[in-house]
C-alpha cells in the first residue's frame, strides 16, 4: 500500500482495471534506472494493480527490447514476480510530432498516464505537439524535473499544460516529496505538542537541509553539465523539503490544503538579505578518490565543457518572510563526489535564556535531525552528566523511521496512476522555485561568486562551514 493510500489521502481507492502507462523516453536511462524498478515495486506491493505499459521512443526497438529492459529493471527492485501483471509494448514514435502522438494515443480508454521521461526541451516540444482532442479523457501528464529552465519557460510550459488538461491532471515529479522522511517531518511536527509550538523563529535559530552524495557524474554530463548542483538538487528537491519543513499546518493532507501550504512558503522565500553574492557558494571537484575509487577531475569527465563552469557543490541561504520564520536562515547545500554523505534536515533550536547558576558545561541549543537517508531521526539535548550531575552533557535520542514500503519513485508513481497529485509539484510552486533561485544564478553567471575547488573524496572546499 502506498503512503497516499495508507493515510487515506487518495481519492481513487482500489483499481483493478489495468491502467495504461505510456512512457515517453522509454529507451532512456531514467526509465530503466528509476521508473521501471519503481513500477515493479509498486506492482509487487499492490497485488490488485495491473498496468499496460507502452514505451515510446525514437529508437527502432521491438516489444522484446523493452521487455528485456523491464525484466532487468524489475529484477533490480526484486519484483520479477510482478511481470505477469504488466503487458508490455513498444511504439517507435517522434513525440514532438502531432501525427505520431495521435497514432500512439488513438483508441486508449480507461485510466491513462503519460510520463515524459525526456529532457525539458523535448517535453516542451511534445506538449506543443499534443492537442486536447488527441488526449484520452482524464489522462494524467507526468513531467520530470527540471520543469523548464527558468521562470519564464516554466510559466510558458504551465500555460501550455493548462490548455491541455486541468491542473489536477498534471504531475510535476519531485521524488523527494515521495521520500519517507520528508513525509515523516509532517507527523513529527503536526502530531506533537512538544514540537509544534516551538516550530518558529521564537525557538529556532537556523535550519539546514543538506544532501551530499558520494556519487560523481555517473555518465550524465549531457544533462548535469547544463544543470549543475544548484539546479539539479536545490531548485527542485531541497526547496520542496524546505517548504514541507516550514509550511503552516494544513487542515487536511489533501492536495489542495497541502500544496497551498507549501506554495505559500515558497512565495515568501527569497535569497538571504536579498544578497545572492554573500549568501551563496559554489565549487567543483578535482581528481581524487571516493572510497578508494579514483575519480577524474569534473572537467575531465567525458562530455563536460569546462567553459560552462558547472558547479558540483552548491549552497545558498534563504529567508522566509512571514511571521513564523522572519530572521531564521534556511541553508540548502548539495554536492557530489564528497566523502561524507550527509543527507539531513537539521533544525537548530536556540539555547535557553538562563541556565541556573551551579550547572556548568555547555547548554547549546537542542538539535533535531531528520535523516533523509537512511531514514532516521535524532534529538540532541543537554542532560545532567553521568559522572557529575552538576555538569551538563550532550545526549542524543534517536529513532529509526524506516525507509517505507515503497521507493520514493514508486510512491510518486502510485499518485500518478491513481490520479492523486498530492505529492507532485503544483504549477505555481514550480515557477516559484525558479524565481527564488534566479538572483543566485545571475550572480554566478556574472562571475560574482568564485567557483571554488575541492578534491573528490574530500568534505568540500577548505573554509566552508561544517554543516551537520
Ligand atoms: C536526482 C538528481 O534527481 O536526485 C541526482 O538528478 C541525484 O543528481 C538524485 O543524485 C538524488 O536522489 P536519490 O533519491 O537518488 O538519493
Amino acid at each position: 500500500m502506498s503512503l497516499v493510500e495508507a493515510h487515506g489521502w487518495g481519492y481513487g481507492g482500489r483499481m483493478d482495471a489495468a491502467t495504461t502507462l505510456i512512457i515517453f523516453g522509454a529507451t532512456g536511462d531514467l526509465t530503466s534506472r528509476l521508473l521501471l524498478p519503481a513500477l515493479g515495486q509498486l506492482l509487487a506491493t499492490e497485488p490488485h494493480r495491473r498496468v499496460r505499459l507502452i514505451g515510446a521512443g525514437i529508437e527502432d526497438w521491438a516489444d522484446e527490447d523493452l521487455k528485456k529492459v523491464v525484466q532487468k529493471s524489475f529484477a533490480a527492485s526484486d519484483s520479477e514476480a510482478s511481470l505477469e501483471r504488466v503487458e508490455i509494448s513498444y511504439r517507435q514514435s517522434d513525440i514532438t510530432k502531432t501525427a505520431d502522438l495521435k497514432a500512439l494515443l488513438k483508441g486508449l480508454s480507461g485510466q491513462v498516464a503519460l510520463y515524459f521521461a525526456v529532457p525539458p526541451a523535448v517535453a516542451a516540444a511534445a506538449c506543443e505537439a499534443l492537442t486536447p482532442e488527441i488526449l484520452p479523457d482524464g489522462v494524467m501528464l507526468a513531467l520530470e524535473k527540471p520543469f523548464g529552465t527558468n521562470e519564464q519557460s516554466a510559466h510558458a510550459l504551465n500555460a501550455r499544460l493548462a490548455e491541455l488538461v486541468p491542473e489536477k491532471q498534471v504531475f510535476r515529479v519531485d521524488h523527494f516529496l515521495g521520500k519517507s522522511t520528508t513525509l515523516n517531518v509532517l507527523g513529527a511536527r503536526f502530531a506533537n505538542r512538544l514540537l509544534e509550538p516551538l516550530w518558529s523563529a521564537e525557538s529556532i535559530d537556523a535550519v539546514d537541509v543538506i544532501y551530499n552524495e558520494k556519487l560523481g557524474l555517473e555518465g550524465r554530463a549531457g544533462y548535469y553539465d547544463h544543470a549543475g548542483a544548484f539546479v539539479d538538487m536545490i531548485q527542485s528537491h531541497l526547496l520542496q523539503v524546505l517548504a514541507v519543513v516550514a509550511m503552516e499546518q494544513p487542515a487536511t493532507l489533501d492536495e489542495t490544503d497541502f500544496r497551498e501550504a507549501t506554495s505559500a512558503v515558497l512565495r515568501a522565500t527569497t535569497v538571504w538579505g536579498d544578497d545572492p553574492v554573500s549568501s551563496s557558494r559554489r565549487a567543483r571537484y578535482t581528481a581524487g578518490a571516493v572510497d578508494g575509487v579514483q575519480k577524474p577531475s569534473y572537467v575531465d569527465e567525458p562530455g563536460v565543457d569546462p567553459k560552462r563552469a558547472t558547479e558540483t557543490l552548491a549552497e545558498a541561504t534563504f529567508e522566509i518572510h512571514n511571521a513564523r520564520w522572519a530572521g531564521v536562515p534556511f541553508t540548502l547545500r548539495s554536492g557530489k563526489a564528497l566523502s561524507d554523505p550527509v543527507r539531513e534536515v537539521v533544525v537548530r533550536f536556540k539555547p535557553v535564556r538562563h541556565v541556573p547558576v551551579g550547572l556548568t558545561g555547555s547548554a547549546a541549543g537542542a538539535i533535531l535531525r531528520f535523516y533523509l537517508a537512511p531514514d532516521e531521526m535524532s534529538l540532541e539535548l543537554n542532560l545532567n552528566g553521568a559522572d557529575d550531575p552538576f555538569v551538563l552533557e550532550r545526549a542524543t535520542l534517536s529513532a529509526d523511521l524506516g525507509a517505507g514500503q515503497l521507493l520514493a519513485y514508486a510512491e510518486v508513481l502510485s499518485g500518478i496512476l491513481d490520479g492523486d497529485p498530492l505529492l507532485s509539484v503544483r504549477a505555481d510552486a514550480a515557477e516559484q522555485c525558479w524565481r527564488i533561485l534566479q538572483p543566485v544564478l545571475d550572480a554566478w553567471s556574472r562571475g560574482e561568486v568564485p567557483l571554488e575547488e575541492y578534491d573528490a573524496g574530500s568534505r568540500g572546499p577548505d573554509g566552508w562551514p561544517v554543516r551537520r
